[in-house]
């Protein structure tokens, strides 16, 4: 979590640096700060709030410089606060530092700072490396690279950080290990961040740094790497596919709500050049390679976090429905550390829009560490989890800014679905006919999302009716059951009304207790083996007064009759559900959350990047 930005070149470095805070807000949003070396000398502006809040903090201030470095926090050790918000400076204030991640042996290093007369203004884990840093660079007379490489052969945990020097206006040092950091390399100039959207609009040549590198990088000269072990390393300069239209709002007054009406195109581009109805094919180049192991793996195990799990619950009915290969879903937080069963026939899924979820890379170091296979569905090219994973497929969403995940799943359901139906192919578990009828559904489900997404206004009137509600209950069986998890999170989440998903059938065993004549219960009723199943359930709520909004299949007359409010989607084959079905729910939440007032990019506490365990 948090997002760090840095510039050394020719234009204002608070300009870029601003802009690059605000692009990387998702990331946290508790506090804010820069650094700037101004000709008056070195300058710390932070506050707690959101950027826009530095922003009206440093109005009218000098920020006159070509060099600097900014922060936005998500409070890991700390509260949010003005002190607590990054850079950190050093004890004689010579040195500032930003950060993301956590250092974990923190406590030890700061009773020992103190003890030889340090003095800490902040409860944070980076102050005291920004103070250990000054004092070996102190103590050992070296340059500040060579004081950053030697602390971090002491620190234990995660950094992302860049250093910058008071005394020295023409260089940064930066590092990396379990936080992403990107160094973009212009025409006499650079940039660092935690991803390359503050970069994009620059230059395109990145380097992403790999774990435990540190970088110099010094005015007019090209950059330095080497790694903790001092060892050289040459700079590996990648162009960026990202386009800027790609990251900016494009007119909807969310980026949320943007994304949401992305799905038809990022659903066809997590397709795109993988598949083909009439010659009745999938290809998947990231599975080529492993085709072997994956075909006679004995089981698979999905791992993920959060939206992430919920598809690869959806996963987990399609592989096992179309591959016959046993599949288990895990939450990744509880699977690295509960002494899993991992063995060298399994065939891990590691499930991540960011590609940077720290449960999410332990639970893949872990399967790797017993030979397991692991194959990675991201979202973010270049990204640890997309480079910790022996092979894998990205989903093409493009970026996703928004906290809340709505484009990232359809796009992840999307290529897993392919997956599935490229090793049952292979294996012969599916018969032609049944493949050809899946793959030509799925050819028609950006224009069945983009149907769906004509009933906003219907959503909106409906979200009208509940937005002062206290409690939600989401339904489904089959396919919809991780349908109505992902929407039940999604209205917690950015609403924060309490909600829960379930399996249908299972709501008699307790939920059914909460129903009353105030309780919304969103029923994913579409057409499919569990119709009739479904349709006893709403019985179950609607003799106890509970009030029915319903997800139907078009032309559906029994739900509908019986349900106060409905919401029909397109007919669409029933394991390709999820990708249409959850489209009203996202909306759902969208205009509730709207309407009570909530920040629905940016909800309280959470942050979309979570590099933190
Ligand atoms: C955070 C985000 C969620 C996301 C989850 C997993 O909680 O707010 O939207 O689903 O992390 O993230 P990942 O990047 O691994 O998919």
């Amino acid at each position: 979590m948090c997002g760090i930005v840095a510039y050394l070149g020719n234009r204002q470095a608070y300009d870029v640096i601003i802009k690059g805070l605000h692009r990387l807000e998702y990331r946290g949003y508790d506090s804010a700060g820069i650094a700037l070396n101004l000709s008056s000398g070195l300058k710390v502006y932070k506050c707690k709030g959101k950027v826009s809040d530095l922003e009206n903090h440093i109005a009218n201030q000098d920020t006159n410089s070509t060099i600097g470095i900014g922060h936005t926090r998500w409070a890991t050790h700390g509260v949010p606060n003005d002190v607590n918000a990054h850079p950190h400076s050093s004890q004689s204030k010579g040195l500032v530092m930003i950060h993301n991640g956590i250092i974990e042996n923190y406590s030890p290093i700061k009773i020992e700072l103190q003890k030889r007369g340090h003095v800490f203004e902040s409860d944070t884990d980076t102050e005291v490396l920004i103070h250990l840093i000054e004092e070996i660079k102190n103590n050992e007379k070296c340059s500040l690279t060579e004081a950053v490489r030697l602390s971090l052969n002491e620190v234990v945990g995660a950094y992302a950080i860049v250093v910058m020097d008071k005394n020295d206006n023409n260089m940064l040092v930066a590092a990396k290990k379990g936080s992403p950091l990107v160094v973009g390399i212009g025409e006499d100039e650079f940039f660092c961040a935690s991803d390359a959207t503050p970069i994009i609009e620059y230059t395109k040549n990145v380097v992403y740094l790999e774990e435990e590198e540190i970088v110099e990088i010094n005015r007019g000269e090209e950059i330095k790497i080497i790694n903790i072990k001092n060892q050289t390393k040459t700079p590996y300069i990648q162009e960026l596919e990202m386009s800027l239209e790609a990251i900016e709002k494009g007119g909807y007054p969310h980026f949320m709500l943007k994304e949401i009406f992305e799905q038809p195109r990022s659903i066809l581009d997590s397709m795109r050049g993988r598949m083909n109805a009439n010659e009745n094919y999938v290809k998947m180049g990231g599975i080529s390679e492993y085709k072997q192991k994956i075909m006679n793996a004995e089981r698979f195990i999905v791992v993920a976090c959060g939206t992430s799990w919920h598809a690869g619950l959806v996963a987990e009915y399609l592989f096992e429905d179309l591959t016959r290969i046993p599949v288990e879903v895990e939450y990744a937080s509880e699977f690295r550390y509960r002494n899993p069963i991992i063995t060298e026939k399994d065939v891990v899924i590691a499930i991540s829009q960011s590609g940077e979820t720290a449960d999410t890379l332990a639970a893949i170091e872990l399967a790797k560490s017993k030979g397991a296979t692991v194959f990675g569905v991201c979202n973010v090219a270049g990204s640890s989890i997309a480079r910790a994973t022996h092979a894998g497929s990205y989903t093409h969403a493009g970026p996703e800014i928004g906290v809340a995940s709505t484009k990232a799943f359809t796009a992840q359901v999307t290529v897993l679905t392919l997956m599935a139906l490229h090793i049952a192919q292979a294996k012969g578990s599916i018969k032609e006919s049944r493949f050809h009828q899946i793959l030509s559904e799925m050819e028609g489900i950006p224009a069945k999302v983009h149907k769906t997404l004509q009933s906003n206004d219907l959503i909106y009137k409906i979200a009208e009716e509940f937005q002062d509600a206290h409690n939600f209950l989401y339904l489904g069986r089959g396919y919809s059951f991780p349908v109505a998890l992902e929407g039940a999170l999604k209205l917690k989440e950015i609403s924060y009304i309490h909600a829960e998903g379930y399996p249908a059938a299972e709501m008699k065993h307790g939920p059914i207790a909460l129903i009353d004549e105030k309780m919304p219960v969103v029923v994913i009723a579409t057409k499919g083996v569990n119709y009739e199943k479904v349709v006893s359930n709403i019985q179950e709520v609607k003799a106890r007064k509970g009030i029915i909004i319903s997800i139907v299949t078009e032309g559906d007359s029994q739900v509908k009759e019986m349900s106060d409010y409905s919401i029909e989607i397109p007919d669409v084959e029933e394991c390709l559900v999820p990708l249409v079905s959850v489209v009203p729910l996202q909306l759902l939440s969208y205009h509730i959350a709207v309407m009570r007032g909530c920040n629905v990019d940016q909800p309280r506490n959470l942050a979309k990047s979570v590099t933190v365990e």
